[in-house]
């Protein structure tokens, strides 16, 4: 069986990443204490990550692209009903609802890291833009922080489960894949992998240009240069 590139170098570096940092904030939130010195670093380094995925969502290589992995309602929907067929066809890049948990995922983990901003934990630690607003708003964004990293542990638990049942249920091996980047081609594969095979691959400097772009102004975010 031929084997082909689906998750390019920046998606991959970019999800172990976010799981590694991920596991770090709830390790640090549990801590405490000067531990919350990390939490701080660790969450801003999250919002250049996910400002990353976003920009290379419109720019990267096939499967990264937003375009080709989003689908319509109605899609998600019948690709759901077909989820218990085991002959069902499976997708070289995120299948439909796939798609949809990866939209879920960022969304909520960049809502996390914006109400951080402006959280505070009533001693010693506050986000760079507690202090431009009221204590009773940055107590609500704090109740938010809270509530909401309770939905990134759920979906986080969806999302390893949906990887657990694809690998018992499925026989398809999705973490073998993020880890290293290729997938095997096969009769059940659907989608448009002619126009993938014939797009040119990104030139390296494209991803570090973004890097040094979204670093920067991330950087300027966290230590407030515009406000
Ligand atoms: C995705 C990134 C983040 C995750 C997953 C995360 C997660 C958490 C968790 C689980 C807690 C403990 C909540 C609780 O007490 O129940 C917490 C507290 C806190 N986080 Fe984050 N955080 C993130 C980003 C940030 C950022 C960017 C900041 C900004 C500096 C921040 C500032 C705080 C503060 C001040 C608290 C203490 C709030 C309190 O006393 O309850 N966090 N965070
Ligand atoms: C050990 C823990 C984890 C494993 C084994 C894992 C595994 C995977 C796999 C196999 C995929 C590809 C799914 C597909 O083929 O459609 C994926 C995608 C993704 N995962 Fe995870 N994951 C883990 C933790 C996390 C965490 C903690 C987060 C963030 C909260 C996360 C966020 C994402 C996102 C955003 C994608 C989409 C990647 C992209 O297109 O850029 N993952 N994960």
């Amino acid at each position: 069986m031929k084997s082909i590139s689906v998750w390019d170098i920046p998606v991959r570096l970019f999800h172990w990443s976010l799981a590694t940092s991920i596991l770090f904030l709830f390790v640090t939130a549990q801590i405490g204490g000067n531990a919350m010195e990390w939490h701080k670093k660790i969450g801003f380094f999250v919002i250049g990550l996910i400002a990353f995925r976003v920009v290379w969502g419109f720019v990267g290589s096939y499967h990264a692209r937003f375009k080709n992995f989003v689908r319509a309602p109605a899609t998600v929907i019948a690709y759901a009903k077909k989820l218990f067929k085991k002959d069902g066809s499976h997708y070289l890049g995120h299948n439909p609802m796939g798609g949809l948990s990866v939209l879920a995922l960022l969304a909520v983990v960049g809502f996390q890291t914006l109400t951080g901003l402006f959280s505070n934990d009533d001693i010693m630690l506050e986000g760079p833009y507690a202090s431009l607003v009221s204590k009773a708003f940055s107590d609500q964004m704090t109740k938010l922080h809270q509530l909401n990293s309770d939905l990134i542990l759920v979906l986080i638990g969806l999302h390893l489960s949906a990887i657990a049942f694809y690998a018992v249920f499925k026989k398809e091996q999705l973490v073998e894949a993020m880890l290293t980047g290729k997938k095997e081609l096969d009769a059940s594969i659907g989608g448009d992998f002619e126009t993938e095979m014939a797009e040119k691959p990104r030139p390296y400097w494209l991803p570090w240009s973004i890097v040094g772009v979204v670093g920067g102004l991330t950087y300027a975010l966290v230590t407030r240069v515009f406000f």
